[in-house]
């Protein structure tokens, strides 16, 4: 497994795995009709704002094995003054799940924000009812520090948590 800096040739194949992925995982979270409509249109739009025109401190990586993207990650670094970089998307392709792609993307994250800014905290939102993902989250030693609403794409306002470490230097893997 290979874990890279995205490049805009990995733009459709980015859409399709979160497209694929909201379809699972946010399924009896976000509406039927949202996530069985033109979801992959919602999706691109998305992410060709963030090819074509980057945030500030965005970094997106992608994790291959041979040439398959079988997962990804979008941060933005120094995202807020008190809670740093923000871990905005994350996913793994369904077929790939529990094999440890997850917390290497993690890491990867960990160690950016480490070199280029400077906080080295890290945090997140995860959905209230995504207990699977908060379940991998307190695996890795983050913890729930604030709720919020999310006003999803699909009309609902959605219940969220934030999960936060006070250190990136935690989440590291030993290269
Ligand atoms: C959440 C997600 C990114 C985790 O990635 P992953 O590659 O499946 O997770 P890993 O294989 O790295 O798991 C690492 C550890 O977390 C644990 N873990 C994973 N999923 C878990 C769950 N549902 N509940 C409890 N622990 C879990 C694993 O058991 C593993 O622990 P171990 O080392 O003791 O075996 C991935 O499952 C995913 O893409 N889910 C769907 C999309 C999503 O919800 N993204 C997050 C949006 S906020």
């Amino acid at each position: 497994m290979q874990i890279r800096d995205a490049n805009v040739s990995d733009l459709e194949k980015i859409v399709r795995l979160h497209t694929q992925s909201w379809r699972i995982a946010y399924r009896g979270i976000l509406s039927d009709a949202f996530l069985d409509g033109d979801l992959i249109a919602d999706r691109r739009v998305l992410w060709k704002s963030r090819f074509d025109k980057p945030a500030a401190q965005q970094s997106i990586a992608v994790a291959e094995i041979n040439g398959v993207l079988v997962g990804f990650a979008c941060s933005f670094g120094s995202h807020d003054a008190k809670w740093g970089t923000l871990l905005e998307n994350l996913h793994v392709a369904p077929d790939y799940k529990g094999a440890g792609i997850g917390t290497q993307l993690v890491s990867h994250v960990a160690r950016w924000c480490i070199r280029t800014q400077a906080s080295d905290r890290l945090h997140l939102w995860v959905l209230a009812d995504n207990r699977a993902a908060q379940g991998f989250y307190q695996r890795l030693g983050g913890s729930e520090v604030e709720q919020s609403v999310w006003d999803a794409p699909d009309g609902q306002r959605v219940p969220e948590l934030r999960f936060a470490w006070p250190r990136a230097g935690l989440l590291l893997l030993p290269r």
